[in-house]
């Protein structure tokens, strides 16, 4: 038996306990990992209050680094003892060991360790598809980047300085504005205490940004159409203060006959050779330390609850790792 952060319901942090549970052997196709380092994404708290439906019971968590020690029947490219990392469905990364199918993971360079692999896999990945597939940014253009200072934030904020990017981002208070300076952020705006509608409008001179990369969601998502040029993209990919109201097609042309797209990680990963690319432009990144994986917060993994809490009360800044 080993331990795992397992819910029997939907609710609030509280329902995440700490249980003993069974892992079998891996079957065709899988592999059984020992986790060494788990990483913590604000889709783990869709999740847990059920806004993305669950069986229940369930081990929530999609990302996690360890090493494989098992492998079940025609699993090719991984062999017992090889450290990997993975950031995709189904679920069961909060645990010390779990059984997984093999073609969700990825061999881990020997410069990136464990933890750096847990905190960057699924935000640094979602960072790359963001920014490089999803609207391929360009040397010299201004973007707009919602949630500067968190996890995704400060990777997406880093890689885009380091691609001749000028990164205008919000933030939530003077400590992450400082942060996100020191993480590639020409422009801060503190949206608790600024209109960042108008900021925009004043920093790029009337003209409006290309795109907007707005994981807040209803609490921003119509102002992020009017701040974008015409023609303009608006990428929503997350709901950190809840889902946004439904688009209204018309709003569309107001703003300037703009593009609105709402992206999952996993649709652009879905392939092993999109997975492989994704991950290694990652692994790039990390290596040439063009963008740093900063672990603001660790917990033990049995005090998942805990780190839910303080991710939903915005406390935490850039990458949270669970351990085992
Ligand atoms: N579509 C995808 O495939 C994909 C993949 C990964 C992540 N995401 C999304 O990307 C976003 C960022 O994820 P993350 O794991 O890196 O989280 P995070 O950015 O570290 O945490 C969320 C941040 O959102 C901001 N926020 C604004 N209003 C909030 C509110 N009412 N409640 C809580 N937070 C609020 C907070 O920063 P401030 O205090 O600075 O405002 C908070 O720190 C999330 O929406 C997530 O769902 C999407």
């Amino acid at each position: 038996m080993i331990h795992a952060i397992r819910m029997h319901e939907n609710g609030g942090p509280e329902v995440l306990q700490w249980d003993e549970v069974e892992v079998g052997d891996p079957a065709a196709g899988e592999i059984r990992v020992r986790q060494t380092a788990v990483g913590l994404n604000y889709i783990d708290t869709y999740l847990r209050t059920g806004a993305r439906p669950l069986p229940m019971p369930s081990v929530l968590g999609l990302e996690a680094a360890g090493v494989v020690v098992a492998a079940g029947d025609g699993v090719t490219n991984f062999v017992v003892g090889d450290r990997i990392a993975y950031a995709d469905m189904p679920v069961g990364a909060y645990a010390e060991e779990r059984v997984m199918p093999a073609h969700i993971a990825v061999k881990l360079p020997d410069d990136v360790a464990d933890q750096t692999a847990a905190a960057a896999m699924l935000k640094g990945m979602t960072a790359q598809f963001l920014i490089r597939q999803c609207f391929r940014v360009e040397p010299g253009m201004t973007v707009l980047l919602h949630a500067a200072a968190g996890g995704v934030g400060l990777i997406a904020s880093q890689w885009l300085n380091h691609l001749g990017v000028t990164v205008i981002g919000t933030v939530g208070s003077p400590e992450k504005a400082e942060l996100a300076k020191a993480h590639g952020v020409h422009h801060v705006i503190n949206y608790q205490t600024e209109n960042f509608v108008d900021r925009i409008k004043e920093i790029t001179d009337g003209a409006g940004v290309p795109v907007v990369y707005d994981g807040v969601g209803k609490d921003t998502l119509l102002d992020s159409m009017k701040c974008l040029s015409p023609r303009g993209t608006l990428v929503s990919f997350g709901n950190a203060s809840g889902a946004p109201a439904p688009v209204n097609l018309g709003d569309l042309s107001t703003y300037g006959s703009i593009f609105v797209t709402r992206p999952m990680l996993f649709h652009y990963t879905a392939t092993r050779d999109d997975l492989e690319a994704c991950a290694n432009e990652l692994f790039d990144v990390i290596s040439s330390a063009a963008v740093k994986i900063e672990i603001n917060q660790t917990y033990p993994l049995k005090d998942a609850a805990q780190a839910h809490r303080d991710l939903e009360a915005r406390k935490t800044t850039g990458s949270t790792v669970l351990l085992p």
